[in-house]
């Protein structure tokens, strides 16, 4: 009988549940009775407090298609893992002897970056572990692709699409906030995805003066709407010349706005007199069932892992490479992050069909 953990961390995403079904159907076709899952409540403080039950495999029945975590999930920040907590408890110890009280053979943990900085330190301790890609940032390092972010896409370019009806009727100019933390993936796939005139992400910081004469521009192309897609961690030229201090020092003496979208929207009000509404879809992204393509890249994922567990080949991250799925060292995976280049295809196709993305004038016409 083997005995194996299981726990989602950080942010949800919607194929979660996916996951964690295709680790247990490839596990149980393996091992029959012969395996135990325990799943840990909310993340890493299940694991930490010891908080667990065990699962059967009629948990893992109907639930391909659910969004969030069967699981529950938290955010239990890398930093503080060797902190104690409020009552003096060592963390990572107090990990450890779950791990080893419950005789793991390893721990599958499904997670993002700061999820993956804390499973290579558990790999550090002796651990046997196995890690998931999960977030809709797909800003992970080590994988072309992450799960969750092709959902999180579709609800963006919803988004989008929605906007546009709206837009084009009373000619106004909508932005259209996306997240992704500090990366700009998934506004650049459903910027393009969903027409946005206007991308704006973090890796090109944008001048507003080439932001407001592309607007214009259309403008005087008779369009009577524009629709800008903005990352949540857009920043402006000058901004990404500051340093964090400085930055914060600047913010703290000016207007206070929600967030970057606020901001361009009342600088874009302000330059070109035109009317501008801004729209955010936040945590929604994350929401809702997740797309087919979802669905076959958890399957895979998942079925993997069970592979490398039967191999007991453990300290990896089961990844995207070359379009196929692949594994990569969970100690080169942890504390770097996958942003988009500036000089990929990509963002040069996306220019060629017009698509302005703040940093320089465009040099054909729309
Ligand atoms: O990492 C996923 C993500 O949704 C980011 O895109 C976003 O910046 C962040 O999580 C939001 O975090 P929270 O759910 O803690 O508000």
């Amino acid at each position: 009988m083997i005995r194996v953990g299981m726990l989602t961390s950080g942010g949800d995403c919607q194929a979660l549940n996916a996951t964690m079904r295709g680790v247990a159907k490839a596990l149980y076709k393996m091992y029959g009775s012969d395996v135990e899952i325990i799943g840990f409540e909310d993340g890493y403080k299940g694991l930490i407090y010891a908080d667990f039950r065990i699962l059967k495999p009629s948990d893992f029945s109907g639930i391909l298609t659910k969004g969030g975590t069967m699981l529950g999930t938290s955010r239990q920040p890398f930093k503080l893992m060797r902190t104690p907590d409020e009552n003096g408890l060592d963390k990572v110890e107090s990990m450890k002897q779950t791990y080893r009280k419950l005789r793991l053979e390893c721990l599958v943990v499904l997670g993002g970056n700061g999820s993956q900085k804390t499973a290579n330190l558990l790999r550090e301790e002796g651990l046997n572990i196995i890690a998931l890609p999960k977030t809709i940032d797909n800003d992970l390092w080590g994988t072309e692709m992450t799960f969750g972010f092709q959902s999180a896409v579709n609800v963006a370019t919803n988004a989008i699409d929605g906007i546009h009806t709206t837009a084009s009727s009373h000619g106004r100019v909508f932005i259209v906030e996306i997240m992704g933390h500090k990366v700009g993936w998934p506004t650049l796939h459903a910027g393009i995805a969903g027409g946005a005139d206007i991308i704006l992400i973090p890796e090109i910081p944008y001048d507003i003066k080439v932001v407001v004469e592309a607007l214009k521009e259309r403008n005087r192309q008779g369009k009577r709407f524009s629709i800008l897609a903005v990352a949540e961690g857009a920043i402006s030229k000058e901004d990404a010349k500051l340093t964090k201090k400085e930055l914060k020092d600047k913010k703290a003496k000016g207007v206070v706005y929600p967030s970057v979208a606020y901001e361009l929207g009342a600088q874009i009000q302000e330059m070109t007199g035109q009317e501008v509404r801004v729209t955010v879809p936040g945590h929604m992204q994350r929401g809702g069932e997740p797309c087919p393509y979802d669905r076959v890249l958890s399957t895979r994922l998942g079925a993997e892992a069970a592979y490398l567990i039967q191999q007991k080949e453990y300290g990896y991250m089961v990844c995207v490479k070359n379009n196929d799925i692949d594994k990569v060292p969970l100690r080169e995976v942890a504390g770097k992050l996958k942003v988009v280049d500036p000089n990929s295809s990509i963002i040069r196709e996306a220019k060629m069909v017009g698509i302005c993305f703040g940093d320089e004038k465009l040099k054909e016409k729309d």
